[in-house]
């Protein structure tokens, strides 16, 4: 069919033509923000899932929402190789001159303007890599210790009492959170737990992989009392037909029940690959309705065009070491492994692959659901792993 009108978004970040399956978490982020709001106690939310199951449009989606009803949003996301006061400051800062516009919160916000200026001058030694224009000299005194975590939770203290002046809520939305130094993390996490404390309105809603969770607790035990870690999965078949079918219809396109059923069974549901399915069956089908045959057809370049995107960009990131670990793990299949059967394939001690383990959990390829485990964090990864390294080769 008429790949101009194809309906169907691929795509790290890219919003998907039906949002399916995830109201029930935008309807518990939407009452959190007006909980905040109205200075009542409110957990953060951290969604935590595995790539490609939909974290960052939904945190997107989210964040349109938000602003939709009148809540001061900013938008990050953390980087592997930028500290989290760097990416934070220009954000907030956009946030705070939007909040002195407010005749109410006009003179706290500025007071808020002038903690970043604090924040950011006494800062700047130690993370270099802080830009943010100032609006207002510092004030002596205020968020200006040189020490990220009094500093951030003074700054977020008096963002916190503009944005209650201005009787909005301030949403900070972060994705990709596991990449946040832990000294950095346990920071923000106190700085939150003040603003709770204090009952202002400020509040974080985050994403990023599963062992965010864990990497939080560790940097402050009392995090799980602060945060909802809610789990971003796979779609529920149901989830996963509407975000086919409905779509389609749009364009006047039908898709058979089987052929549905069979995107659930080759997908099992994991957002990226349903988009992938969708746009490939699309793409092969004469006219519609959309058959199974045509989904089977599909496949072959649906899976090519993962291959290409979606896997390749992680495993280019990979060193021969990396390459050869996760095709251990591979070998051994979906997973999660003990990293004893591992080190076992690979004819080595676990000891001496601990190195190469932290880097590809570092590197946000693979995670530790339980101590000693050993998982994927991306779904299907060990089918392409066979594929792009295939035979035995690897082992020599
Ligand atoms: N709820 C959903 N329904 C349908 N497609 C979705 C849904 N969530 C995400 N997608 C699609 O999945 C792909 C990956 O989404 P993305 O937000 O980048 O995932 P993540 O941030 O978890 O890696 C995109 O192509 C997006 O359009
Ligand atoms: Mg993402």
């Amino acid at each position: 069919m008429d790949p101009i009108t194809n309906p169907f978004a691929p795509g790290a970040g890219t919003p998907p033509p039906e949002l399916a399956g995830r109201d029930e978490l935008r309807e518990t982020v939407r009452v959190a923000l007006q909980r905040v709001r109205g200075g009542r106690p409110t957990k953060s939310v951290l969604m935590v899932g595995l790539r490609g199951v939909g974290k960052t449009v939904l945190l997107d989606r989210m964040r349109e929402e938000a602003e939709a009803a009148d809540i001061q949003t900013l938008r990050v996301e953390a980087p592997e190789d930028r500290s989290l006061p760097a990416i934070l400051a220009p954000q907030l800062r956009q946030s705070l001159l939007k909040l002195s516009r407010n005749e109410q919160a006009k003179e706290l916000a500025q007071r808020a303007l002038r903690a970043l200026a604090g924040f950011a001058k006494s800062l700047k030694v130690k993370y270099e890599d802080i830009e943010v224009g100032f609006d207002f000299d510092p004030e002596p005194g205020l968020a200006d210790n040189g020490d990220l975590e009094h500093d951030l939770q003074a700054l977020l203290e008096s963002a916190g009492l503009a944005t209650q002046k201005a009787g909005t809520a301030l949403a900070m939305f972060v994705d990709e959170l596991q990449y946040v130094g832990e000294e950095e993390l346990a920071a923000l996490i106190t700085a939150l737990h003040r603003t709770a404390q204090r009952r202002l309105p400020v509040v974080l809603v985050g994403a990023g992989l599963p062992q965010l969770r864990g990497r939080t607790g560790r940097a402050k035990s009392y995090a799980e009392r602060l945060f909802d870690f809610p789990e971003i999965g796979p779609l529920s078949p149901q989830a996963a037909k509407l975000a086919i079918a409905k779509p389609a219809k749009e364009q006047g396109v039908e898709v058979t029940p089987a052929a549905l059923d069979r995107i659930v069974r080759e997908t099992r549901g994991y957002p990226y690959f349903v988009q992938e399915w969708g746009k490939h069956s699309w793409d092969t089908a004469d006219d519609s309705p959309i058959t199974e045959e045509d989904v089977e057809r599909a496949s072959t370049t649906a899976i090519a065009a993962l291959d290409e995107s979606f896997f390749r960009v992680r495993f280019d990131r990979l060193t021969p070491a990396e390459k050869r670990y996760l095709r251990a793990m591979a070998e051994l299949g979906p997973g999660p492994h003990r990293s004893g059967d591992i080190a076992e394939e690979l004819g080595r001690g676990v000891t001496s692959l601990g190195p190469t383990r932290n880097q590809l959990i570092a590197k946000g390829m693979i995670w530790s659901p339980h101590h000693g485990d050993t998982a994927f964090t991306v779904p299907l990864f060990d089918e392409f792993m066979h594929r792009i390294m295939p035979g035995d080769d690897w082992r020599a």
